[in-house]
């Protein structure tokens, strides 16, 4: 059966890739809060080999961890987003690839840094994604989860003026750490931040750091994919929950956009 919600982001982001590496493949520069999350991540998966840049688009996540020293490659959906991304990233690997099944050997990675991309995968498939997160990385690597703070999917059909078709799928950050737990991974930070005004959509965003247990292994079927979630993992310490900002927010159900905000981003 083609899975046809899938094929749409596919073929969505293949659309708007231009204009998105012309929006957004600098905005790491007005992003104090990212860049400083993203250096905690390089600093703590350095040792561990090589790191993922899941969801890549134009690659950007990818390049400022590159420039932080450490070994990464970057994964995409879109080949559209994919050839953007070797283009402007000259050194850096990047393939296409769907991370909820990916060509990846268990435990090849130290970390894998998700930024905006589990937003597209549906509610009922994210454990199962984060399952296959956990499988390639290596006991004690690290995840860097980023996603908007809400309980809405947003559907666009227009987007900068290209017919599309693509839901964005909006998480609470209890709901996120839960289904991190039931892929077995130890949640051990949230960060929320507001947005910040003209960079971006006007949502509230949260970052999460989950590790893959030192010493788990993986119950495997016949295919060689994992059995199941794995739910026996307590949690390695507290989770450190941290709040950035407080400023009122309009509902995570308004698409609107003004001039100078991006969409979604
Ligand atoms: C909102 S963009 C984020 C891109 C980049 N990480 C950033 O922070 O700007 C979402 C990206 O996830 C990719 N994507 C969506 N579903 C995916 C999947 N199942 N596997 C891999 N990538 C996916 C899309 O092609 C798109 O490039």
């Amino acid at each position: 059966m083609v899975d046809r919600t899938i094929s749409d982001v596919r073929t969505s982001y293949d659309l708007v890739a231009d204009e998105y590496v012309r929006r957004i493949s600098e905005e790491l520069e007005h992003k104090p809060l990212d860049r400083q999350l993203l250096d905690r991540f390089a600093a703590s998966v350095q040792d561990f080999g090589l790191s993922c840049d899941m969801g890549c688009g134009p690659g950007h996540v990818a390049r400022y961890l590159d420039e932080r020293g450490l070994r990464v490659s970057g994964v995409d959906l879109s080949p559209v987003m994919v050839e953007y991304a070797r283009k402007l990233n000259p050194g850096i690997e990047f393939s296409c690839g769907d991370m909820r099944s990916l060509e990846i050997e268990d435990e090849a990675l130290g970390g894998i840094a998700a930024f905006y991309s589990i937003i597209h995968i549906p509610r009922p498939e994210v454990v199962a994604a984060l399952v296959e997160m956990k499988r390639v990385l290596r006991p004690g690597g690290l995840l860097l989860l980023t996603f908007h703070i809400g309980d809405d999917v947003v559907h666009l059909a227009d987007w900068w003026g290209r017919q599309v078709s693509v839901d964005f799928i909006f998480f609470r950050p209890e709901e996120m750490t839960g289904f991190l737990r039931e892929a077995g991974l130890e949640v051990e930070e949230v960060v929320e931040r507001d947005p910040y005004p003209d960079v971006e959509h006007p949502s509230r965003r949260a970052y999460i750091f989950a590790r893959k247990p030192r010493g788990s292994s993986q119950a495997r079927g016949p295919s060689g994919r994992p059995l199941d979630a794995g739910t026996s993992h307590g949690l390695g310490g507290q989770t450190h929950m941290s709040i950035v900002g407080h400023t009122p927010l309009k509902g995570s159900d308004d698409t609107g956009q003004k001039e100078g905000q991006e969409p979604m981003a």
